[in-house]
């Protein structure tokens, strides 16, 4: 017998840049983050996501002229692809086709560009062409959502939903620039402009309690759309995003913890469960108040911090409940359960089941056993906020009456 012991290291670095305005004439950033690597002029294939289009009229001319102002360092290969924006770029296999068609028909090498614009949806979809075709083709990220600058946009992965089921098919692939641009961020609808908040709050809760505590100070701002609040948010975000990529020692999710997924596992099954209905980041809001909910439950979570979660979503403007949530309780493995979605997340990852819940804000630990009567409970809890968008004020003795009532139940 024989057996050579194979061993391959490998190190990525790509640059996350912020900018605003990244089309001007005068903004010279992505040309020089292309002139940065040689092999010049390079090959680009440009991949726009629809809404985004409707926002800024003109930008495929623009993207045009920009490119025509750089002949050494970029040159178009083809026509601004426009794809549809947001989740039904990922549900129809057909616009992965239409990226690497571009690719193909563009004469892209590996030495050339795929450069995306748009939502988290679009990224995926553009992403997952990328590194496919000719087993991966250089991809600039150009996220335009708060949550894809803030999260999804500067991570490594890529993928498109199937067989029903949220990002079944995808790759590990790191990018080879993000550019987050503030201008794109004014024209999002309030929805969208919102729901990317989920994931920093998700992050400051499995991170960083000093940034929950600024989300806390500057709630109001950020649900009013301050640009400034915003930028300041999305940087710090993308910051904690990236620094536990390159130091937990997981980038590629090889084992079973997965701390970023935090409120994740509900959120993918909402998604599916409401067709879509939810954002994603809206799903990640109610996996957040689900999870941090069962931490209170199970007596990890103090009830105040509990309530600066529950408060802090609130007052985003970030429901912590949906009716789909109650789909099918008496019947945990039942496809259209929200309960099934543990299962789920357990064949995602592969291995044990680990889920992220909370000792304080700022401190998670992981839990392999769910109690599907406790989560059930917790949904119940979060059912009082439906029909109530005002914030209750912190403490409310009927409201915590009625929590100590519950815990009690849990406990008994
Ligand atoms: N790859 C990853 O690691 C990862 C991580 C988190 C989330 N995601 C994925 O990201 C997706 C969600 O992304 P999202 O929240 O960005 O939403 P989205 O991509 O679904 O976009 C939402 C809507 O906003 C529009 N839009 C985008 N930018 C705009 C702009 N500047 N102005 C006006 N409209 C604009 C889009 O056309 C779309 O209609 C989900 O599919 C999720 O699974 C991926
Ligand atoms: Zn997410």
């Amino acid at each position: 017998m024989h057996t050579v012991l194979q061993e391959i290291e490998l190190t990525f670095r790509y640059p996350v840049h912020f900018t605003a305005g990244v089309f001007d004439l005068s903004n010279p950033l992505l040309r020089d983050v292309i002139a940065a690597s040689g092999d010049l002029p390079a090959r680009i294939v440009f991949v726009v996501d629809r809404g985004v289009v409707r926002a800024h009229r003109g930008l495929t001319s623009v993207i045009q002229r920009y490119c025509s102002q750089y002949p050494e360092t970029m040159m178009l290969a083809g026509r601004v692809l426009v794809v549809p924006g947001g989740e039904k770029a990922k549900n129809h296999p057909g616009h992965v086709k239409d990226v690497q068609r571009a690719i193909n028909n563009g004469g892209l090498c590996r030495h050339s560009y795929v450069a995306a614009v748009g939502g988290g949806a679009v990224l995926d979809v553009a992403g997952y062409a990328a590194a496919t075709a000719h087993r991966g083709i250089r991809l600039i990220r150009i996220p335009t959502t708060v949550l894809a600058q803030d999260d999804s946009g500067v991570g490594v992965k890529n993928s498109v939903n199937a067989f029903g089921k949220k990002n079944y098919i995808g790759t590990f692939a790191p990018p080879f620039a993000v550019i987050n641009d503030s201008q794109f961020l004014l024209t999002l609808s309030d929805r969208d402009w919102r729901s990317g908040l989920s994931e920093a709050v998700k992050a400051a809760l499995i991170k960083d309690a000093s940034f929950f505590a600024d989300l806390e100070r500057h709630a109001s701002r950020l649900s009013g759309r301050d640009l400034t609040a915003m930028e300041e948010t999305v940087r710090r975000c993308a910051t904690l995003h990236c620094a536990h990529i390159a130091s937990s020692g997981d980038p590629f999710e090889l084992g079973s913890s997965r701390p970023l997924d935090f409120g994740h596992w509900a959120a993918h099954k909402l998604e599916q469960l409401t067709n879509f209905r939810l954002r994603h980041g809206e799903a990640v809001a109610i996996g957040i108040a689900l999870d941090s909910t069962y931490s209170l439950l199970s007596g990890s979570l103090p009830e105040a911090d509990w309530w600066r979660i529950i408060r802090l979503l609130q007052e985003l403007g970030l429901a912590v409940y949906a009716p789909e949530l109650r789909l099918h309780l008496h019947a945990p493995e039942h496809p259209r359960c929200v309960l099934r979605g543990l299962t789920e997340f357990r064949e995602h990852l592969g291995g044990r089941l680990t889920i992220m819940l909370l000792r304080a804000i700022g401190k998670p630990y992981e839990e392999h056993e769910i109690d599907a009567g406790t989560m059930i409970r917790s949904i119940d809890i979060l059912k009082q906020f439906s029909r109530r968008p005002e914030l209750p004020e912190y403490p409310v003795d009927r409201e915590k009456e009625h929590i100590h009532a519950k815990s009690e139940r849990v406990a008994g």
